[in-house]
């Protein structure tokens, strides 16, 4: 072999480990002293988040033994980190450390150790190997008035930098509303031009929306990628049907409370000791989409409603402009809610209190009475 091409194939070779190229999963893991055991209870675990039922263990081992691991390039804009500071408490900490340990994380402005030059060569480098085989993990939204000046990184724009990494991506993930639709950067009078990711690549993109998301939703969508490498069945709005499919309402362990109409009436009363509805309280559980009910935070122990707080409808687009935070207001863009609380919902706030009387006397007498009871018997125990 002549010294040239020696070099360009060690340089080649170099950049390949580098960029995490050639190695399969389970390879990784090996190298990096995992055992067979952690690696089939990390297989179990991913198969777990992406929602495969028991038999699906096998394909995710498969799948693991040979797929090459994928690079990720994780971008920040315009944000807080807290969709990084939840996703990194997963509730599953073989998957979470597994995860960001056995994924190339080749950029990462908040996890990477690397920075300045160092850090945009790994970028480059990441792209310019994985052509249409890395996946970008976009957190922030993107400023685009007066030239996208708001958000430079490393002297380019944030818009720039998106169109860089977006053009050969794989796959496209827009980490909480900043990312999906704005959020609190694009709230009126949105001064920066705040734009979410989805209306600036020229490709699909799988939104996950909450301030932040949910970690174990976070963690379920990169594993529904990274293991069938294909992007979730999304809504009209791009986001995993499988999570945002239903409202917080809908499986809400307070439903039956507003079904019956009992209500808390002002912070820390009886009822909101007895743990009634929030409703009136301001809560926009019955027109926001997302798993929380279900999937909840901290390894499922807790959500906002669960602790006490209405929920302020975090994962729709708008909702710093949709009015007092507790005040439960006529509209929501986009949404509709059930016959009986859309009755509730097109009278103003003002009203809001008798409109919620009246659905509960009419609709509700006997429920109420059941669950009074209910509670009245579980006072008594205590
Ligand atoms: Fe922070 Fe919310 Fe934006 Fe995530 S969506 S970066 S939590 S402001
Ligand atoms: Fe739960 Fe809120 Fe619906 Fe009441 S209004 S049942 S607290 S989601
Ligand atoms: Fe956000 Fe409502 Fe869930 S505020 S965290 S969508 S309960």
């Amino acid at each position: 072999m002549r010294p040239a091409e020696f070099s360009g194939a060690c340089m080649a070779q170099r950049a390949a480990r580098e960029v995490g190229m050639g190695q399969s999963i389970w390879e990784s893991m090996e190298k990096k002293g995992y055992s067979r055991r952690q690696f089939l209870q990390f297989c179990t675990a991913a198969a777990a988040a992406a929602g495969f039922a028991k038999s699906g263990v096998a394909q995710v081992v498969s799948a693991f033994e040979k797929k090459e691991k994928p690079a990720v390039l994780w971008m920040h804009f315009q944000e807080c980190t807290c969709c990084s500071e939840s996703f990194i408490r997963a509730s599953h900490p073989i998957v979470a450390d597994a995860l960001l340990d056995v994924l190339s994380l080749n950029y990462s402005e908040t996890l990477m150790a690397a920075s300045g030059f160092q850090a945009e060569k790994s970028l480059s480098d990441t792209i310019k190997n994985n052509k249409g085989k890395y996946i970008v993990l976009v957190e922030g939204a993107v400023p685009t008035k007066d030239g996208g000046v708001y958000c430079m990184i490393g002297g380019k724009t944030a818009e720039s930098i998106l169109q860089e990494v977006s053009k050969d991506a794989a796959a496209i993930v827009a980490w909480g509303s900043c990312a999906s639709n704005g959020c609190v950067q694009a709230a009126k009078p949105n001064p920066t031009h705040a734009t979410p990711i989805h209306k600036l690549v020229n490709k699909p993109v799988i939104n996950v929306p909450g301030c932040p998301p949910i970690a174990d939703v976070m963690m379920a969508v990169v594993t529904h990628v990274l293991v069938l490498g294909q992007i979730p069945a999304l809504d009209n709005l791009g986001r995993p049907k499988e999570f945002y499919g239903r409202r917080v309402h809908d499986t809400c362990y307070r439903r039956p409370n507003y079904d019956a109409g009992l209500f808390v009436e002002s912070w820390d009363d009886e009822n909101a000791r007895k743990g009634y509805c929030l409703y009136k309280m301001g809560c926009k559980g019955p027109v926001t989409y997302n798993a929380c009910s279900v999937v909840g935070w901290n390894e499922g122990t807790s959500s906002p409603i669960r602790s006490g707080h209405g929920c302020i409808g975090c994962s729709e687009e708008g909702f710093w402009d949709q009015g007092p935070i507790y005040s439960h207001l006529a509209t929501f863009p986009g949404f509709g809610i059930e016959s009986t609380a859309d009755t509730v919902g097109t009278i103003v706030a003002a009203t809001t209190l008798a409109g919620v009387a009246a659905h509960a006397v009419v609709t509700n007498v006997r429920k109420h009475k059941v669950i009074a009871e209910v509670h009245a018997e579980e006072e008594k125990e205590q």
